[in-house]
């Protein structure tokens, strides 16, 4: 994959009327995108988004934080839907999805020791995860093409996402979880927005082998990150980073980390540089190194980098606390591994201590996340111990998830409620000791 998207023009009969097509990224072939459904190519590769009139992104550098505000009245130029013009449907399954914050975090950028840092909080969207910015692409894509059941493998936010925007859509929804692996708020979301939730007693790879055969059965609609047309919404997450971050200070970031599970933000994010390059709204030297972190029970991506290889092997077994993140098996590691290697970026483990200390170092400065998002904190800890990241650099974190999303998780690494009486003396005395 290089970094410019070569022009090729696509053979006529795949070009859908608004000049988007399907195109494999291991063979070049072309599909239309709205006359069948595929996730793969002919020859079993992954698919990815082209566009015959890759917007220029002229106004990238005016559409910034102080662009947002003046817009925000107009609800299809906030958010995801703000890049309308480089996504592949129309705004139509939304609940308002992006323009999350990217918080500053003085203290933890004093303790790492960075030029600068900044946390995108993406456990800010409806549903509390940057799946949203994927369903609502995703499942306006699964309207246009008529199908009328969704389904996802998932660790548990995928699925609240695609329950809530199939609910927004009014379709039925299927998903499958590792039975006991899924933390407790993102079931909840799943059950009360109405899908259908089946309890796999096996873990998530399992569960999406069986979703790919179910879809290929033409059985149900797949919307796990395999899709392409989720990547495109999640890509946003990219534009969003680097317009904010130029505004705030005049240049892009050099490093974004991030956690990598099934490794579909990795992708997205590349794909997002890489048209930024081609309409030439980016400098290839401008493109921040994409950094992955996984936990070391669940860290495939880790050794294939470490290993220099050109694919991972996929692990039998995994562990970890950051059930979001429980992953032997990321489907688009052959779009994330060179996303990792072309920006220059890498790829590191971290143990759940050192994800739970990163939990609470986030919450010290007021931002709650669930642990597989704090795996992007503890990975940059980590990689600067190891001076692998520099204290020139201006990083900024991904984190994925809401705190919500995993109560057990955050009350195990927060401080345990004292009992008291019903007695305002009784409470004095209890402060006093
Ligand atoms: N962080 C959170 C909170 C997640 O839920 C996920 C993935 C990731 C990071 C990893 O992102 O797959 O793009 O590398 N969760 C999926 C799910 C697998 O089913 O909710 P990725």
């Amino acid at each position: 994959m290089s970094m410019e998207l070569d022009a090729a023009p696509p053979e006529e009969s795949a070009v859908a009327e608004d000049g988007v097509w399907l195109e494999c990224i291991e063979t070049g072939e072309q599909y239309a995108p709205f006359d069948e459904i595929r996730y793969r190519s002919d020859a079993g590769g992954l698919l990815e988004v082209r566009y015959a009139d890759l917007p220029d992104f002229d106004d990238f550098a005016e559409r910034g934080s102080a662009g947002r505000r003046a817009q925000s009245d107009d609800p299809s130029s906030r958010g995801v839907w703000r890049y309308a013009d480089a996504l592949p449907v129309d705004r139509e399954v939304t609940i308002d999805e992006g323009d999350t914050p990217l918080y500053e975090v003085p203290r933890l950028e004093e303790e790492l020791g960075v030029e600068s840092l900044r946390v995108k909080h993406e456990g800010m969207n409806p549903t509390g995860s940057f799946k949203d910015r994927g369903m609502t692409v995703g499942v306006g894509v699964a309207r246009r093409l008529g199908v009328e059941r969704l389904a996802c493998a998932s660790t548990g936010n995928t699925s609240a996402a695609l329950a809530a925007y199939g609910a927004r859509a009014g379709m039925e929804t299927l998903v499958l979880l590792p039975a006991g692996k899924v933390a407790a708020g993102k079931v909840a979301q799943a059950s009360l927005h109405g899908a259908r939730i089946l309890e796999v007693d096996d873990n998530f790879d399992t569960c999406l082998d069986i979703v790919q055969e179910l879809a290929d059965r033409g059985e149900a609609y797949l919307l796990n990150s395999l899709n392409p047309f989720r990547l495109e919404g999640q890509k946003t997450i990219g534009l969003e980073i680097l317009e904010a971050f130029r505004d705030d200070y005049g240049r892009f970031p050099d490093r974004i980390v991030l956690p990598v599970g099934n490794a579909g933000n990795t992708a997205a994010l590349f794909k997002a540089f890489r048209e930024l390059v081609t309409a030439g709204a980016l400098e290839v030297d401008q493109v921040p190194k994409l950094t992955g972190v996984q936990a070391e029970g669940a860290a495939p991506m880790v050794e294939a980098i470490e290993e220099g290889r050109e694919g991972i092997e996929r692990w039998e077994t995994v562990a970890t606390r950051a059930t979001a993140i429980r992953i032997g098996n990321p489907v688009n590691a052959p779009k994330a591994i060179p996303a990792i290697r072309e920006t220059g970026g890498t790829a590191v483990a971290v143990s759940d201590v050192e994800i739970t200390d990163a939990q609470r170092s986030l919450a010290e400065e007021g931002v709650g996340v669930e642990p597989a998002s704090a795996a992007s904190v503890a990975g940059l800890r980590k990689l600067r111990e190891e001076g692998v990241v520099g204290s020139e650099e201006d990083v900024v974190c991904l984190t994925t998830g809401h705190l919500l999303k995993d109560p057990d998780a955050a009350a195990a690494a927060g401080a345990d409620p004292e009992p008291v009486a019903g007695d305002t003396d009784a409470v004095l005395e209890h402060l006093a000791e």
